[in-house]
């Protein structure tokens, strides 16, 4: 890792001369510590890898041959389950529920061709729409149960917007229906801490804020833990043939490795570490994915602009959702101008000349791939590789 930034610019500089930009990098070295560092912090769950915030069969690959304790992916949807099996992946659990037939039917297929894959549900409706294909396709299809882990307060809702089943009584009632289906198998419970996983708690300049999210964290996790595992417990009661129950993201693997009722957690972000990762009190990831952008222009003495950038990350349109120009030091963006659509002005003391890159990291993890049809792998100062992300691929689910 450089800790000089001087270096570092050169380093990347020198390891993407000749390419032309824009262009995507990952620090192979450095996606590599940050999968040895996430599995520590694993503790002793396997770990499911969050292929959307990778979103590059060759980078998936890697890290799932990189140690035994990596098992499969989890995908953001059912098409992309059926691509990725049809590379070669295997174990697959898609993370967010849909009831398209066709794209129901294409898992039925796979999954008659001897593939891995459940479907998530969380309501009668998904298993009503699921069971109808299943049934058409004479195809028994094992599914996830998607649980509600966020904590309802009066006047505060500390979590996501996602599942309904929040209560035992509300899980047995979908595993009725699930098994009254007579063509699905209820394989697996998923509950996501999202907001213990994605939301930063040690933010430069926000102490108070920093102070009150880590109280929620602390007091939602021991009533969210218990809520999972009282789910878990009576679903295995109820005769459920639980395989897999999965819990965690990045920013929650420190807790969400000590639930027992938990046997395998997600994490994927980390790998890249984009920079909405960089502000948690209890781990640190190094910044191993960047873009680099060529400087195309030069304002006035203050000033480069450099050819695109506007990648802004999705979620709440908060300002950390905007590309962070992190090489060479000491440039800016415009508050005025952000990172624009075509062009991003900087502003700084000492400029790269024009033709030079400037290097910026994206605020999410997968997102960066939606922008650039491959990465170039960085090891040892060179480009080793070349790999297609999703989009180079021509793959697009939603
Ligand atoms: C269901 C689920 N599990 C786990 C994760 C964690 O992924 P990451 O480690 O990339 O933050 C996510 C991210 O959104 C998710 O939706």
């Amino acid at each position: 890792m450089h800790r000089d930034p001087q270096a570092a610019y050169d380093y990347y500089r020198q390891a993407i001369a000749g390419q032309t930009l824009p262009v995507a990098l990952v620090d192979m070295e450095l996606f590599d510590i940050n999968l040895r560092a996430i599995l520590e912090q694993a503790g002793d769950k396997p770990l499911r890898i969050a292929a959307k915030s990778v979103r590059c069969p060759t980078l998936l690959r890697h890290a799932l041959d990189s140690d035994p304790r990596c098992q499969g992916l989890m995908c953001f949807h059912a098409r992309e389950a059926c691509a990725l099996a049809a590379q070669g992946f295997d174990d697959l659990l898609v993370a967010y529920p849909t009831v398209q037939a066709e794209d129901v039917r294409a898992v039925c297929a796979a999954v008659r061709a001897g593939h891995r894959i459940l479907l998530m549900v969380d309501c009668p409706a998904h298993v009503e729409a699921l069971a109808a294909v299943a049934r058409a396709e004479q195809v028994t299809l094992p599914v996830c149960l998607d649980v509600d882990m966020s904590w309802r307060l009066p006047g505060l809702h500390f979590g996501v917007f996602r599942s309904p089943v929040r209560e035992v009584e509300q899980a047995l009632a979908v595993h009725r229906v699930i098994k009254a289906s007579g063509c699905l198998r209820l394989e697996g419970v998923m509950g996501y801490e999202a907001q213990i996983a994605g939301v930063g708690d040690a933010v430069p300049g926000q102490a108070l804020q920093n102070r009150v999210i880590r109280w929620l964290k602390r007091g939602a996790i021991p009533r969210l833990q218990q809520r999972r595992a009282d789910v878990v417990q009576a679903l295995r009661d109820d005769g459920a043939p639980l395989v897999l129950v999965n819990g965690g993201g990045t920013g929650s693997l420190d807790s969400t490795r000590h639930d027992p009722s938990v046997t395998e957690v997600t994490a994927g972000s980390g790998l890249f570490a984009p920079t909405l990762f960089d502000h948690y009190a209890r781990h640190r990831y190094a910044p191993a994915a960047m873009f680099a952008l060529e400087v195309a222009r030069q304002p006035d003495a203050e000033h480069v602009t450099c050819l695109g950038g506007g990648y802004i990350a999705s979620g709440s349109a908060m300002p950390p959702k905007t590309p962070l120009p992190v090489l060479p030091e000491g440039l800016a963006l415009e508050p005025n101008e952000g990172a624009g659509e075509v062009q991003t002005p900087l502003r700084g003391n000492t400029l790269p000349e024009i033709g030079a890159p400037v290097f910026f990291r994206h605020a999410k993890a997968g997102e960066l791939c939606e922008r650039f049809n491959a990465l170039l792998l960085i090891r040892e100062g060179r480009v080793e590789a070349r790999a297609d992300t999703y989009r180079g691929l021509g793959w697009q689910f939603i």
